[in-house]
């Protein structure tokens, strides 16, 4: 159920997963009952659709001819397609039994949304790249409204650009470099608030990643904002799982009252900048953040601003926690792995030697080992296991038709478990990233214009924390084993419960 309701909430816009237990039953019943109906009127229509024409060819929209063949698959029952078949499992088998059967390329139908789903390199290349002004992001309604519609996520054309430069402009090395100090009193802050307790791997990640964040959007000027802020996030947060009823009483609604809280928040600290900048001409030298980047020259409008501000926060938190959870994984089960890692850090430290001077941005460019093991956790545990797009218009593709409206999922996690890019997939070895993969055989930051532009800052941060937690730290897993979850993004089960204690090298190094 996991999988389903949060996978779910990728195409109808909410899951039941966030409410509460009695508002979850009548969500439930509510979705059933639309489902049914919704059934019978697609069953009609499908019967009258498979007299009119063959249900292999789709009738071109723009000239008329009948176009190519659609790719094999099954499109399933009327309307839930196979909706049941994929939220029945783990999702990634769902995949994999389909692609052994019918190929890179399938269609299938979800909820009411007919897909074609891709899992070769050269599909993906060419949705994401060479085609990526025929396919374009897609995200169900309410999402939209929640997080801000003039947020990055779902934009193209000019203005995407330009808030894609202007998103880079602050994330990209020369900026967040400077910011390494400040992400080590973040690390070093958490790390000793864990010692000696068992914690949830993911649930502390969250914090610390959320952290870092706000850190990099307003730097350390707006503490005095930052936890309403914060507390606002949480409960939009809430919301975002539920379904999307907007009345009083529900998450959605509540979320939704805390979004326009958010814009007031975002508003106050944009105009105490606005008249600090009065006060002193030049900009202030910690304004090299995201919100500086955001009110300079190229000024949006405060409502765009608070938009791409909230969907930062919501690109960058989830899915850098979940990484970050997974390597503590990873590099407990492996023990060989994390002594590599460990020495590499160490080595760092003595370098360092009597100066105790903190890390640095040449530090963090020489952890190879380190960041190998990064590169094989985002490839074995691929959290973000699809991406969506919809085709603007219909597009052939080797051979097969894209028809208009459809939704396009490259399938990143396949791409990255299959034994032709990746020998002995389920294998964690880092050390394959000794040699560079493929073009678009390894894709954890996506590709093309909508490619993550935040990776290094999340790279950063994940290396400044591991430094001083294989340095001064150990960590056993506390039961659980081997789940997954997905929420969406896949997670060890139940957030990996962790006991974190000083490590007993700490003497020896002299830290
Ligand atoms: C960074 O720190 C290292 C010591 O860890 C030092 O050797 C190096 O010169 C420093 N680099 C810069 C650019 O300050
Ligand atoms: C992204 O696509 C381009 C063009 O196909 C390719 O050269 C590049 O290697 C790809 N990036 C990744 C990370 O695969």
């Amino acid at each position: 159920m996991e999988y389903c309701s949060n996978i779910m909430a990728l195409f109808v816009g909410g899951s039941p997963a966030g409410a509460s237990t009695t508002l979850r039953m009548s969500a439930m019943s509510a979705l059933a009952a639309a489902l049914v109906v919704t059934a019978a009127v697609c069953l009609l229509s499908r019967m009258i659709w498979m007299r009119i024409i063959s249900p292999q060819a789709v009738r071109d929209g723009v000239s008329g001819r009948i176009a190519k063949q659609l790719p094999p698959g099954s499109m399933g029952w009327p309307y839930l397609g196979e909706t049941f078949q994929l939220y029945s499992n783990n999702p990634s088998c769902f995949f994999e039994e389909r692609q052994s059967k019918y190929g890179a390329i399938f269609k299938t139908r979800i909820l009411g949304c007919p897909c074609i789903m891709v899992s070769s390199p050269e599909a993906a290349r060419f949705v994401l790249i060479t085609k990526a002004h025929l396919f374009k992001p897609t995200f169900p309604k309410s999402k939209e409204r929640m997080l801000g519609p003039q947020a990055i996520f779902f934009q193209q054309g000019e203005y995407h650009a330009k808030l894609r430069r202007l998103v880079l402009r602050a994330f990209m090395p020369d900026a967040i470099r400077a910011k390494i100090p400040a992400i080590e009193e973040i690390a070093l802050r958490h790390l000793s608030s864990w010692e000696g307790r068992f914690i949830n791997a993911y649930l502390e990640m969250k914090t610390y990643a959320m952290n870092v964040a706000l850190l990099s959007i307003f730097g350390k000027e707006e503490q005095s904002y930052v936890e309403e802020l914060k507390q606002c996030y949480y409960t939009l947060e809430k919301g975002y799982n539920s379904m999307p009823f907007n009345f009083p009483g529900t998450l959605f609604h509540k979320a939704m009252k805390a979004r326009r809280q958010l814009g007031l928040i975002v508003a106050r600290i944009m105009s105490r900048r606005r008249e600090r900048g009065a006060h002193h001409h030049h900009h202030h030298s910690d304004d090299n953040d995201l919100l500086a980047s955001f009110m300079g020259e190229e000024a949006l409008t405060d409502e765009q601003i608070a938009d791409n501000i909230i969907g930062v926060i919501f690109a960058a938190r989830d899915t850098t926690a979940s990484v970050l959870t997974w390597i503590l994984k990873y590099l407990a089960e492996n023990p060989s792995i994390l002594q590599a890692v460990t020495e590499e850090q160490e080595e760092l430290i003595r370098r360092r030697g009597e100066t105790m001077g903190a890390l640095n941005w040449s530090d963090t460019r020489s952890m190879p080992i380190t960041c190998r093991v990064i590169q094989e956790t985002l490839r074995v545990a691929s959290i973000l296991t699809f991406t969506f797009r919809e085709a603007v218009q219909s597009v052939e593709y080797e051979g097969f038709l894209i028809p208009k409206g459809w939704k396009v999922l490259p399938l990143f996690r396949i791409i990255h478990h299959s034994p032709e890019n990746f020998p002995d997939p389920e294998k964690f070895d880092p050390s394959r990233f000794e040699v560079s993969p493929r073009p678009n055989t390894y894709l954890p930051f996506g590709n093309g214009t909508h490619a993550c532009p935040g990776n290094e800052l999340a790279k950063l941060e994940m290396l400044v924390l591991l430094h001083h937690l294989t340095t001064k730290y150990r960590w056993s897993l506390s039961g659980s084993g081997s789940g997954i979850q997905f929420r969406p993004f896949a997670l060890p089960l139940n957030g990996l419960p962790i006991k974190i204690d000083r490590s007993q090298n700490v003497q020896q190094l002299k830290i």
